[in-house]
């Protein structure tokens, strides 16, 4: 993969920090996004083997900081070759103590940066392949997605509707953007030991949510890196349309 540029999002901790060092220990040039923790992400760059990985930050909700931000990949890195949609956010908006007021607000912070962020990113990226010298044969985009989307999100429904999009997405896009030689797939994971679940895990509900996988236990962030950085590497182009649920077998469907 020595010469492949990865771009991903929300790469500043968590699952994406973890996805950054399994691409490259195989041997891929990263941009670590953000949107405004950059010393974090620089301390992700700082960690990563290899050299010439660089920062890029910007709110996924902004499509002009997206413009912005992904130009920048690419002229840091001299191209991409492949996207991971990582960045999200999760608000909790139980519907029957939440005001008219906030739940207006919640659902469309929640879609402008879920679903449009993605899309938008998406939109930067597949006009960078399309018009680069080489062509767009080999690119890969993997979104992360939630097992929230088939199991439900009952505090945080625009974050389940938002992860559900996410998915649809992809596989409409792996339609597509076949004839163009790029892969397109996503994952659905359920919890994960981040700082997004970090409250939840850490509260009452902490044991509850381990005892739903037969491990006891939920993902750590390289249980999903490694089956992300699987989808980005060429081997794996026939999982393309596919959504791949990374749940420790806490929900069968
Ligand atoms: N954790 C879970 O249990 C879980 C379960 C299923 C799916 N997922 C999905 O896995 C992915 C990663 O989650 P995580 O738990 O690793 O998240 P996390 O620890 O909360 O990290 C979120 C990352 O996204 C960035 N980000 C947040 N809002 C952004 C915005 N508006 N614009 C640009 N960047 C933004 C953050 O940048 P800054 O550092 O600058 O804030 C950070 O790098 C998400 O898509 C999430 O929905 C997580």
């Amino acid at each position: 993969m020595t010469g492949q540029r990865a771009l991903i999002t929300g790469g500043s901790r968590g699952v994406g920090a973890a996805v950054a060092a399994r691409l490259a220990a195989a041997g891929l040039t990263i941009a670590v996004h953000c949107r405004s923790d950059i010393a974090a992400a620089e301390g992700v760059v700082a960690g990563l083997p290899g050299s010439g990985h660089i920062v890029v930050s910007g709110d996924i909700g902004d499509p002009e900081q997206v413009e912005t931000f992904v130009g920048e990949a690419v002229s840091g890195l001299g191209g991409l070759d492949v996207l991971v949609n990582n960045a999200a956010i999760h608000t909790d908006q139980p519907i029957a103590s939440t005001s008219y007021e906030q739940w207006r607000a919640g659902w469309r912070r929640v879609i402008d940066v879920n679903v449009h962020g993605t899309a938008n990113v998406t939109w930067c990226f597949v006009d960078h392949l399309r018009t680069r010298p080489e062509g767009p044969d080999g690119g890969r985009i993997i979104n992360v997605g939630s097992r929230g989307a088939y199991r439900g999100e009952p505090n945080a429904p625009a974050y389940g509707a938002s992860k559900a999009a996410v998915h649809s997405m992809a596989q409409s896009l792996a339609v597509s953007l076949a004839p163009y030689g790029i892969g397109v797939a996503a994952v659905a994971p359920g919890f994960i030991r981040t700082d997004m679940a970090g409250p939840m895990l850490a509260g009452p509900a902490g044991d509850g949510i381990r005892a739903q996988s037969p491990f006891g236990r939920v993902a750590e962030p390289d249980d999903v890196a490694s089956a992300v950085a699987w989808l980005a590497l060429p081997g794996s182009l026939w999982a393309s349309g596919a959504v791949i649920d990374l749940n420790g077998a806490s929900y069968l469907r």
